[in-house]
């Protein structure tokens, strides 16, 4: 998952320059508490995980959609769109909305 960060962070369109996450503050990035690990979707090949998309709630019942990323080699194949689609699915199954 962080190999996948890591392209997809790098291309995120933003301001600041911080492009390349290192794992300790990523690791603790996604354990924080607003997180919804439960409503985080994958996109596997094997075991590499190729996507993912997250989710996180500050202020139930509204959630926030974080990153989406899909791995360099894999994009343009769909992947996005379906991650977006299963974490909206999912997120709407909790009976949460959009922020
Ligand atoms: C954005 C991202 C997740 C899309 O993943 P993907 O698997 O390539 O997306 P899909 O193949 O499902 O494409 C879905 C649609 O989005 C469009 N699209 C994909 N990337 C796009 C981009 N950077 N800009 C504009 N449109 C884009 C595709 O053309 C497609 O539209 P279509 O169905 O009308 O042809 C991927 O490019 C990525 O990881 N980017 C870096 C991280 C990022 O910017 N995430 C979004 C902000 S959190």
């Amino acid at each position: 998952m962080f190999e996948c960060a890591v392209e997809a962070i790098a291309d995120t369109p933003r301001l600041d320059n911080e492009r390349r996450p290192e794992w300790e503050p990523w690791r603790a990035g996604e354990a924080r508490p607003a997180r919804r690990h439960d409503l985080t979707v994958l996109a596997l090949a094997g075991d590499d995980v190729v996507g993912y998309a997250t989710l996180d709630v500050f202020d139930d019942p509204v959630s926030f959609p974080a990153l989406t990323g899909v791995k360099r080699a894999r994009r343009a194949r769909g992947i996005g769109r379906a991650l977006k689609l299963r974490r909206i699915a999912l997120a709407k199954a909790a009976g949460l909305g959009d922020s």
